[in-house]
């Protein structure tokens, strides 16, 4: 199977730096759980690099190491000490990392989930990470909920909107507490914003020779934003007369994607509406134990997580499902230019599914680590 890849180059490739610097940011709940699995799984990937392939890519790759640096932010931190994403943090990301593995942020212990907001949506928007590649894969047939789809049915590319729309958080209330309240959480659309990512859709269609783009808004109801994000498709799309691209509005694709999973590509929609349909696409494909993200800007740095959160009720039991992280481990090794261990690392993904290594919620009965040992063995060649 043709192994697509995003169109994006790490900082330390262009600058032909020879190791690629990671922050690791495990977060709270299963986050802390998986990330060591996934970190497992690279260096047990890179220690192999070169010794499974002849290819030059593979050779030339090898030469070249990997450094990874843990930060602890996350709810604890934020309990202890009020901090949630420290001063100077952005710049420091940026100018010496290539990029980020990220767990997941989110704790009982902190309702407001102000911590969450304050370093994972920062970090979106102050990185300016504004393609959230978030790919829908069927690894085998039997994780599906729908009847009689082969795995080559359901695969799919959402690309979300990273940057703006409703979760900008600009708004506020007006006589909060009494009966009169009213809040207001306003939809913010810039042109060049809408562009981008629809753009960005296009490309990476055209890149990976995938026929279809579908964009997707809520354009008769949303009037005024999501008018912008019809013109801007419509001035777009001409550019690409190669690709069929299509328009559905957000709840037709709900029921389209669930109805006939093969009649898409790639989805590009709104920040909001990507994130509810990459988890719509998630149990479409197994579950969100499975599905990875890359939150990128391309050439910049750049951060790859899970798409699921901190799942409270399985935290600390050992029974979390790494596979989600390995393979957004193996879409950060893509980005990195590390390509032909990026797919060794969703191969043993897709091997440990066939072999039933998995855990509770897949029904299988391994633990955490012994599902990210099995990788890292299987990588290992
Ligand atoms: P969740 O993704 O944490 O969990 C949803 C369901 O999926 C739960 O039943 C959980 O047990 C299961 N699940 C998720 N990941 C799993 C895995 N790897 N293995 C096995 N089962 C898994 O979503 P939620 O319960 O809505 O949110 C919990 C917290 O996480 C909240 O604070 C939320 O804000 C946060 N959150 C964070 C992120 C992120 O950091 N990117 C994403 C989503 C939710
Ligand atoms: C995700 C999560 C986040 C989002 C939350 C934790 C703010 O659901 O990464 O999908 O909505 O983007
Ligand atoms: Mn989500």
């Amino acid at each position: 199977m043709p192994q697509e890849s995003l169109i994006s180059t790490a900082k330390s490739l262009r600058e032909g730096g020879a190791a690629a610097r990671i922050a690791v940011i495990p977060g709270d709940g299963i986050g802390k759980e998986v990330t060591p699995e996934a970190i497992k799984a690279i260096r047990a990937v890179l220690r192999n690099s070169g010794t499974t392939s002849a290819n030059s890519e593979t050779l030339s790759s090898a030469r070249r190491q990997i450094e990874f640096v843990e930060f602890d932010w996350g709810a604890d931190k934020f309990l202890r000490e009020g901090v949630t994403l420290p001063d100077g943090a952005v710049e420091m990301l940026a100018d010496e990392f290539d990029a980020i593995l990220f767990g997941a942020l989110g704790d009982p212990r902190v309702p407001s989930n102000q911590h969450a907001a304050d370093i994972l949506l920062g970090l979106r928007f102050k990185l300016d990470l504004y393609v959230n590649a978030r790919p829908v894969e069927l690894f085998h047939e039997r994780l599906t909920p729908l009847r009689e789809r082969a795995s080559a049915d359901v695969k799919f590319m959402v690309f979300r909107e990273n940057t703006e729309g409703l979760y900008v958080g600009v708004g506020g209330f007006f006589k909060k507490g009494t009966p009169d309240e009213v809040a207001v959480q306003e939809d913010v659309n810039s042109r060049k914003g809408v562009e981008r990512i629809i753009r960005y859709a296009f490309d990476y269609a055209r890149a990976n020779q995938l026929k279809r783009v579908c964009m997707s808004d809520k354009s008769n109801a949303m009037t005024f934003a999501h008018d912008l994000w019809q013109r801007v498709f419509k001035q777009v799309r001409q550019e690409y007369p190669d690709i069929e691209s299509r328009h559905l509005y957000i709840d037709t694709l709900a029921m389209e994607v669930v109805r006939d999973p093969r009649q898409f590509d790639v989805i590009v929609t709104c920040n909001l509406f990507g994130d509810i349909i990459s988890d719509l696409g998630a149990q479409l494909a197994g579950g969100l134990g499975l599905a990875p993200s890359g939150n990128i800007h391309p050439g910049q740095t750049s951060l790859f997580e899970p798409v699921h959160g901190s799942a409270p009720s399985i935290a600390g039991k050992g029974i979390a499902n790494p596979l989600g992280s390995i393979l957004s481990a193996g879409m950060m090794l893509e980005f990195l230019g590390w390509k032909a261990e990026g797919a060794a690392l969703k191969q043993a993904v897709r091997d440990a599914l066939q072999e039933n290594v998995v855990t509770k919620e897949l029904g299988g009965s391994k633990a955490t680590v012994e599902v990210g040992n099995w990788i890292a063995q299987q990588v290992s060649g």
